[in-house]
């Protein structure tokens, strides 16, 4: 059963009225139809469809890999379950980097194809100019400051930014900036929460922290992270809400048993 069709509650508008009204914006991951569907049930305000997808359902060692296809079969999957929440979707790695040109027709793609409501991407001064393109033809778009982790060969791993005074003049500058080219909000990832705060004060666009504080305008985790499906890997600033990971693997292993034991099909499960 499709949700599409249903009107979309939560617009930029409905975002940028949130951020006004001092009302806090929720925001999870979602990369397929069973999960976003049960996330937009729950009142998230924003389903990212981010390239974490990498990491917690493809496999990869880290979001590098992750292709337009790929990120485009995922996005589908999430819009089609969907009535509520605004859907946005990451840009991989190599998708918007290259060209003004290409970066505007893979937007397009996640736009068009899989019917995403906005982009989001990695960086500040450096993608000012395609969040101006982008935005003028019509794709709003999330910009990522902080640890961007398409960048972590850079980082030399997944570290918190902003720590020296000169590190958090350059993030508060590439956030007015990006602003300034007209993103309509702003994610913040493993920033210090004092500078994160601060940010999210000298913007009119809403701040969406993950390992910021609580003083952005907004929270986002991974799915998998907070349900604990995925386990191979907890960055500090994950709170797990819930052991879906030892839920799974009890029934599973009652499962086991009950068919190696014959007990499953019973008649109550049989013609
Ligand atoms: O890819 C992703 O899931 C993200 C969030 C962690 C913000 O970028």
């Amino acid at each position: 059963m499709s949700k599409q069709g249903k009107t979309n509650k939560i617009t930029v508008t409905a975002v940028r009225k949130m951020k006004e009204n001092g009302e806090k914006i929720a925001m999870l991951t979602a990369y397929d139809y069973s999960t976003a569907g049960i996330v937009d049930d729950s009142g998230i305000d924003i389903i990212l469809v981010g390239d974490s997808l990498g990491m917690v359902v493809l496999g990869y060692d880290s979001t590098l890999p992750v292709t337009m296809d790929e990120m485009v079969h995922h996005t589908k999957t999430v819009t089609r379950a969907t009535s509520r929440a605004m859907v946005i979707a990451d840009m991989p790695f190599m998708s918007y980097q290259a060209s003004l040109d290409d970066a505007l027709l893979n937007a397009g793609r996640l736009m068009k194809e899989a019917q995403a409501h906005g982009v989001k991407l990695e960086g500040g001064r450096e993608v000012a100019e395609l969040v101006r393109r982008l935005t003028a033809a019509g794709i709003p778009v999330m910009a990522h400051l902080g640890l961007t982790p398409q960048s972590v060969n850079i980082f030399g791993g997944y570290k918190v930014q902003g720590k020296s005074d000169a590190a958090a003049a350059a993030l508060k500058e590439n956030a007015k900036i990006i602003e300034e080219a007209g993103a309509f909000s702003l994610v913040l990832e493993c920033v210090p929460a004092e500078l994160a705060r601060e940010i999210t004060q000298s913007l009119s666009i809403p701040t969406i922290g993950i390992g910021a504080g609580v003083d952005c305008d907004g929270q986002v985790l991974v799915v998998n992270d907070m349900l604990g499906m995925f386990d191979r890997f907890t960055p500090k600033f994950v709170k797990k809400y819930a052991d879906l990971n030892g839920v799974m693997k009890e029934a599973i292993g009652r499962y086991v048993d009950e068919v190696k034991a014959s007990r499953f099909p019973d008649d109550d499960h049989s013609f």
